[in-house]
C-alpha cells in the first residue's frame, strides 16, 4: 500500500526527477535526474494512512541521524500520507540535531511522544509548508518547480536603504510591544526612542545563521548594546546629574525573546556598512507610521507597497529614489509613498481636496512628503499646466478658462523630454469601471457602467476600443501619450495583457513591460473576487507591443509562490469559442447542447451539457455523433483544471492541430464529459441519449429509449453506417476521424460508473432511462429550496459515487498536461 502511494506520488509530482535512490530506511528520496552525483532535493517519510506531520517528521529526523547523518543532506526534508504532503528546509531542522537532551537511539518507527513534542517546539511551524493532494495540486507543482533546483536556499531578506523603513514598521508591530520599557519616560528623560532599540537589534552580526546564540554586535559605536542571550538584553550607559555613569538595562516580557528571534530570522543582519551609515543618518525616517494614512479609502496594502518598491529598486537601480522623480497622480492619502526617502523628488496629487488635506496633515505628523509637492489634480480632466497659467478649453458648458494646478517643479520635469526619462509615474489607480467622473472615487463603490464623461475618455476612446470603459486604462493611456518617455509603475488588473477585447488597447499602448509581479486581488481594500492584481513596470521610451512575460507570483501572505507566463498574439491567437463556433455546424440528430461561456476560468461555472438550448447570451453548440468528440474536448480542457485566483482570467484558445490525431486524449475527454457533474442531461427534459452502458451491462428492467452513447462507445455507430468519414468533421477538413482508444484510467471511470448505474437499477422505483444527473437526484434528493442536496443517506451509493469521482479526478490529471501541450491554454 505504502509502495503504491510512493509510486503514485513520484509519478504525479516528481515526474521530472529521479526518485529511485534508496538510502537505508529513508522512505522516499528525490534527486535531479540524469546527473551523476547530483545532490538530494528531498528525503521524506511516507505513511499510507493520514498521520500527524510532526510524528512523521520526528521519525524521519531520527532515521536520518541513525542512517544518513554522514551523507550530504538534502535541500528539503518532508513527509506525506494519502491526503497531504509537507516540506521543511533542511536548515530549519538543524537546531534539533544540536539538542543535548534527545533520545537518538530510539527506534524511528516508534518515536515517543516527548520526541514529537520536542520536534514541534524546535521546528517552527512557519518553516513547514503543508499541501493537500488534489485540492492544492497546482500549489504543489508550483512549489516543486520553484524550489527543487540544485544550489541556493531560501535566503533571508537583505536590509538596505530601500527597505529599512518597512522593516522598522514591522518591528514596531511584532517585537516592540514585548519590550519592557516605558517609552514616554525614556523619551522625556533621556531622549531615547523606540527606533534606538530597533537599531540596536539591527546592529547584530547574525554570523549567517538563524541561531541567535552566536550573534554578536556588528558596529561597536552604537550607544545601546544588545545581547540576545542575556536576561537584560539592552544595556545603555548615561551620566547622571552628578556626572557619574549609570547603566540602564531593559529586557523582554514573557515570550518576547522568541518574537525577537522569529522576526529577525527573516532578515540578514547587519546591513552593509554603507547602508548602516545611511540608516543612522536618516533617523528622521524612523517614525511611527501615521495611523491616518491607513484610513484613506482604498489604500494599497503595505506589503504590496513594500514589494513594489523592492521591484522598482531592482529595475531602476539601488539609487532609484535619488535618480528618479516620482509622481503618484492618484495618491489618495499617500499610502503608496510610504517608505520613500527623498521627499524633494516626490509629487503627490489626487482627486479629492479632502485627501490632499489629510496628506498635508500627515506631513505635520512626520510623513516624508513636501507640502508644496502635494496638490489636488483630477488626472482624467485637468490640464497639465503649471500653477499661475491658464488655458481656454471647449467643454460641455461652452468655452471655459482652466487654471493650471501643477507645481512649477513638476511642470518643468514633464515639459522636458530628457527629464521625463527620469520620471516615474507610480500609481495604484481605481480598478473598477465607473459611471461618471463623480463616482470615479476609488476601487470599490462604483456601479458597472462607463466613465464616459471625462476628458481622457473622450480624447482616447477611439483608440482604446472596449478598454476605454476602465478607469485604470484611462490613466495609462494619458500617461503614455502625454508623458511619453517616462517609466510607469502601476497596480492594475491583468486584462490589458491578454483579454481579447483589449487588443485595441495593446495596439495603442506600446510600452516595454519590464517587470511584473502578481498577487491575489482580495488582499486589496474593498476588492472582491478571486483574480490577480499585478504591479507592472513599463518603460514608455521603448516601443514594444506586448507579447509575453514571465512574472513572479506572491501569495496573500507575501511569500513567493512561483512564476506564471502571460502570452498573447492578437494576430495569431484565436479564442476557443471562435474555434467552437466554426465547428458548430450540425443541425440534425442532436443529442444535447453545450453552453460555451466566455473563455476563461471565471466563467467555467456556466459550462455545462444540457438537453436543450438555454437562454443566456452564450453560444449553445449542438452535439450529435459528428460533434460529440469536439464538444467533449472543449468541455474537458476547460473543466479539468481547477479555478484559482491565479488562473481565473487565463484565456482558453483555439488549439494546435496535433490534438486531432491523439485518439486516447479524445477518448479520455469523452469519458470525462460523460461522467462530469456539469453534465446536466436529464431524462426529465427529453430523451436521454447519454447512457454509456447497455441494458445487459447494468441489468436494467426495461429497454432504454436511446442507445446512442453505448453504440458510440462500442464503435457501432461507425460500423453500421460503414462510412469512413462519418465522424470526420468538415470544418476541420476531414482530418478528425474518430478512433476510440480507451486508456486504463478511462476504463476505470467507465467501470466505476457502471457500478453506480447497476446499483441504481437494483432499486424498486427506478426510471429506466435515468441519466447520471437523475441517478444523483434519486439518491441525494432536494432541499426545501429545490436545490439538490450534497450528500445521501445511502452509504453504498456514497461509496460508489466517491469511487467515480476519484477515478474521474485521475482522468482529469491525464488530460491536464495536454491542455497546455495542444495550446488550449498557453503555458
Ligand atoms: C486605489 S486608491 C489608491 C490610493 C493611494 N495610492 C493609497 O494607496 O492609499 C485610488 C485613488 O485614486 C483617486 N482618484 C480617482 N480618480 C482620480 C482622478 N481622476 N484623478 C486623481 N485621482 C483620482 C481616488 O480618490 C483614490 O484615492
Amino acid at each position: 500500500m505504502e509502495e503504491e502511494l510512493k509510486n503514485k506520488t513520484a509519478i504525479r509530482y516528481f515526474k521530472k526527477f529521479d526518485c529511485t535512490d534508496i538510502i537505508k530506511r529513508i522512505d522516499f528520496t528525490v534527486k535531479v535526474s540524469g546527473k551523476i552525483n547530483s545532490e538530494y532535493l528531498l528525503w521524506a517519510e511516507a505513511k499510507q494512512s493520514p498521520t500527524d506531520i510532526y510524528k512523521m517528521l520526528a521519525q524521519l529526523i531520527v532515521t536520518i541521524k541513525q542512517d544518513a547523518y554522514n551523507l550530504l543532506p538534502p535541500k528539503f526534508i518532508g513527509c506525506f500520507d494519502s491526503e497531504k504532503i509537507a516540506f521543511v528546509e533542511y536548515n530549519a531542522v538543524l537546531p534539533v540535531y544540536a539538542l543535548n537532551d534527545f533520545n537518538w537511539s530510539q527506534t524511528p518507527s516508534n518515536v515517543d511522544e516527548k520526541t514529537i513534542a520536542t520536534i514541534k517546539k524546535t521546528v517552527n511551524k512557519d518553516n513547514i509548508l503543508k499541501f493537500y493532494f488534489g485540492k492544492d495540486d497546482d500549489e504543489i507543482h508550483n512549489f516543486i518547480e520553484q524550489n527543487f533546483v540544485e544550489g541556493g536556499s531560501l535566503l533571508s531578506t537583505l536590509i538596505d536603504k530601500n527597505n529599512f523603513i518597512f522593516v522598522y514598521q514591522k518591528w514596531r508591530e511584532m517585537v516592540m510591544p514585548s519590550i519592557n520599557a516605558d517609552w514616554e519616560k525614556l523619551k522625556k528623560n533621556y531622549n531615547i526612542y523606540d527606533r534606538d532599540f530597533f537599531l540596536s537589534e539591527l546592529n547584530i552580526d547574525d554570523n549567517d545563521t538563524t541561531d541567535i546564540s552566536d550573534d554578536k554586535v556588528a558596529y561597536p559605536d552604537f550607544f545601546i548594546s544588545f545581547n540576545s542571550t542575556a536576561s537584560k538584553c539592552y544595556q545603555l550607559t548615561r551620566k547622571d546629574n552628578f556626572g557619574l555613569e549609570v547603566t540602564y538595562s531593559f529586557g523582554y516580557k514573557n515570550g518576547g525573546l522568541e518574537k525577537y528571534a522569529d522576526f529577525w530570522k527573516r532578515y540578514k543582519r547587519p546591513p552593509k556598512n554603507v547602508y548602516w551609515n545611511y540608516i543612522i543618518s536618516r533617523l528622521d525616517l524612523l517614525v511611527p507610521q501615521d495611523v491616518r494614512e491607513r484610513k484613506g479609502a482604498y489604500y494599497t496594502p503595505q506589503i504590496w507597497v513594500e514589494l513594489s518598491q523592492k521591484y522598482l529598486a531592482g529595475e531602476l537601480g539601488k539609487n532609484w529614489q535619488d535618480e528618479y522623480y516620482i509622481w503618484d497622480c492618484c495618491a489618495g492619502t499617500g499610502n503608496l509613498l510610504n517608505g520613500l526617502v527623498n521627499k524633494y523628488n516626490i509629487f503627490a496629487s489626487t482627486l479629492d481636496q479632502q485627501d490632499v488635506e489629510v496628506m498635508k496633515e500627515r506631513i505635520k505628523n512626520g510623513a516624508n512628503l513636501l507640502e508644496s509637492h502635494v496638490f489636488q489634480f483630477d488626472f482624467l480632466n485637468d490640464e497639465l499646466l503649471p500653477v499661475g497659467n491658464s488655458v481656454k478649453v471647449e467643454t460641455d458648458f461652452g468655452i471655459m478658462e482652466i487654471s493650471g494646478k501643477l507645481p512649477q517643479a513638476l511642470y518643468d520635469i514633464i515639459s522636458d523630454p530628457e527629464r521625463r526619462k527620469k520620471l516615474l509615474i507610480y500609481i495604484n489607480p481605481p480598478y473598477k469601471e465607473a459611471t461618471s467622473a463623480a463616482t470615479v472615487q476609488g476601487t470599490g463603490s462604483n456601479k458597472s457602467g462607463v466613465a464616459t464623461s471625462n476628458m481622457v475618455y473622450k480624447k482616447y476612446k477611439n483608440i482604446l476600443g472596449k478598454a476605454s470603459n476602465e478607469v485604470f486604462t484611462q490613466f495609462q493611456i494619458r500617461i503614455y501619450k502625454e508623458l511619453s518617455q517616462c517609466k510607469i509603475g502601476n497596480f492594475a488588473k491583468l486584462k490589458t495583457l491578454c483579454a481579447s477585447n483589449f487588443s485595441d488597447f495593446r495596439n495603442a499602448f506600446q510600452a516595454k513591460l519590464k517587470k511584473l509581479f502578481i498577487v491575489p486581488a482580495k488582499t486589496f481594500d474593498n476588492v472582491d473576487g478571486s483574480f490577480p492584481i499585478g504591479f507592472f513596470i513599463w518603460d514608455t521610451s521603448e516601443i514594444e507591443k506586448f507579447k509575453k512575460i514571465k512574472c513572479d507570483v506572491f501569495s496573500a501572505d507575501g511569500s513567493f509562490f512561483g512564476h506564471k507566463k502571460y502570452q498573447v498574439d492578437d494576430e495569431k491567437h484565436e479564442s476557443i469559442n471562435r474555434w467552437m463556433k466554426r465547428l458548430d455546424t450540425e443541425t440534425e440528430n442532436i443529442v444535447g447542447y453545450m453552453e460555451n461561456p466566455t473563455p476563461d476560468f471565471q466563467n467555467n461555472k456556466f459550462l455545462c451539457i444540457i438537453n436543450n438550448k438555454g437562454t443566456r447570451h452564450n453560444n449553445y453548440s449542438a452535439i450529435n455523433a459528428k460533434t460529440l468528440i469536439v464538444n467533449a474536448v472543449y468541455f474537458s480542457v476547460r473543466q479539468c483544471i481547477k479555478q484559482t485566483w491565479l488562473n481565473d482570467r487565463d484565456q482558453f484558445l483555439s488549439p494546435k492541430v496535433k490534438w486531432e490525431k491523439d485518439f486516447e486524449f479524445q477518448t479520455n475527454c469523452l469519458i470525462y464529459t460523460i461522467f462530469h457533474s456539469q453534465n446536466r442531461i436529464s431524462s426529465n427534459n427529453g430523451i436521454n441519449h447519454w447512457i454509456p452502458f447497455t441494458e445487459y451491462e447494468v441489468d436494467a428492467k426495461e429497454k432504454f429509449q436511446s442507445h446512442f452513447l453505448s453504440d458510440f462507445l462500442s464503435g457501432k455507430v461507425k460500423a453500421e453506417k460503414s462510412n469512413a468519414n462519418l465522424f470526420s468533421h468538415t470544418a476541420v477538413e476531414s482530418r478528425l476521424i474518430v478512433t476510440l482508444q480507451f486508456s486504463d484510467t478511462a476504463k476505470a471511470v467507465l467501470s466505476a460508473g457502471r457500478e453506480l448505474w447497476k446499483y441504481y437499477h437494483t432499486m424498486e422505483a427506478t426510471n429506466v432511462n435515468a441519466s447520471l444527473y437523475d441517478i444523483k437526484e434519486f439518491f441525494q434528493g432536494r432541499d426545501k429550496n429545490g436545490k439538490m442536496k450534497t450528500g445521501s443517506i445511502d452509504a453504498y451509493y456514497t461509496e460508489l459515487l466517491a469511487n467515480l469521482k476519484s477515478a474521474l479526478w485521475d482522468l482529469g490529471e491525464i488530460i491536464k498536461p495536454k491542455v497546455y501541450e495542444y495550446g488550449f491554454l498557453s503555458e
